[in-house]
């Protein structure tokens, strides 16, 4: 018996099948990978430490291994097995490091930028099934980062959330808020993946980006972000989270009325971006475990 047959026969006696079928794929591709690329014990040393060195580098508030699989292509991988395309149903993506549970709740229309810096960005949409119904009371979790390209939780002297909130889509499906035009922004690259990039000869940097996280019962928790279709780094993104669906025009306007009768002194953006929810897998679930989130 080979080794590697041996190292799979070992998990045989496993209880869950499922285990059973993950390690042993897990063991074969990790054989398949030492001997096709002849892996010298110097670059499994380095390996191993550049790993422990991952783990080190997180905490609470950063977590290095889901930066390293994102930069992988991994997360995407991993979203892409599980969210396939559903007919016209809003595509997903990566859901980054910088989602925080419990945003303060805002009114339709309200501002949830909370003094972020950048230029003002009046964003609406609807939510719809995939019959192009709308699903009033669909829960809407929206973050983003300000003109700087950092995120509230990146701050250490702020007093409470920014550019992030919490809505509800009114009884036509329809939804509306304030924000800052979002910009593109460098993931933290201070690290072991860090390294990894520049060792590869590739840049940190994500295209300019609003994250979306959208719940209703009976359909899928989506997870996904609207890009601007006139920002840089959209052919680069570092953790490869672009989908053409997601790309969309952030309008710029001069000073003047806003859609929502508001009066600006300042030039201004407008977007766009209707969202369509699929049933959940058995249509008929509470729409909150599909995705596992729980938005409480
Ligand atoms: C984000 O878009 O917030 C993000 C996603 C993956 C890695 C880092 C940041
Ligand atoms: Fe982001």
């Amino acid at each position: 018996m080979s080794l590697e047959d041996e190292v799979v026969a070992s998990f045989a006696e496993a209880k869950n099948a499922r285990f059973r079928e993950v390690t042993t794929s897990l063991v074969r591709h990790l054989h398949a990978f030492v001997a096709d690329v002849r892996l010298t014990e110097l670059e499994w040393a380095g390996a191993i430490d550049f790993l422990t060195r991952t783990g080190q580098k997180s905490d609470e508030r950063r977590q290095e291994f889901i930066l390293l699989s994102d930069v992988l292509g991994v997360s995407m991988a991993v979203i892409d097995v599980n969210h396939p395309t559903a007919g016209n149903a809003t595509e997903s993506t990566v859901l980054g490091p910088f989602f925080v549970h419990g945003a303060p709740e805002f009114a339709l229309g309200e501002d949830i930028s909370a003094g972020a810096p950048g230029t003002p960005c009046f964003v609406e949409g609807s939510v719809t099934n995939t019959d192009g119904e709308p699903i009033p009371g669909a829960v809407l979790d929206i973050w983003q980062s300000d003109e700087d390209g950092r995120y509230d939780v990146q701050y250490t002297d702020l007093d409470g959330p920014r550019g992030r909130g919490r809505l509800r889509a009114d009884a036509e499906g329809e939804y509306s808020f304030w924000t800052v035009r979002p910009q593109a922004y460098p993931i933290p690259d201070d690290g072991p993946v860090g390294e990894l990039l520049a060792a590869g000869g590739r840049g940190p940097m994500r295209p300019a980006h609003v994250h979306f996280m959208v719940v209703a019962p009976g359909h899928r928790t989506l997870v996904t972000h609207v890009f601007s279709s006139d920002g840089a780094h959209l052919d680069d993104d570092a953790v490869f989270g672009v989908k053409r669906s997601l790309i969309i025009d952030f309008v710029r306007h001069e000073p003047g009325r806003a859609p929502d009768g508001r009066e600006l002194a300042v030039p201004f953006h407008t977007a766009r971006f209707d969202v369509v929810l699929a049933l959940d897998g058995n249509g008929n679930g509470d729409g909150v475990g599909s995705a596992g989130w729980d938005p409480e």
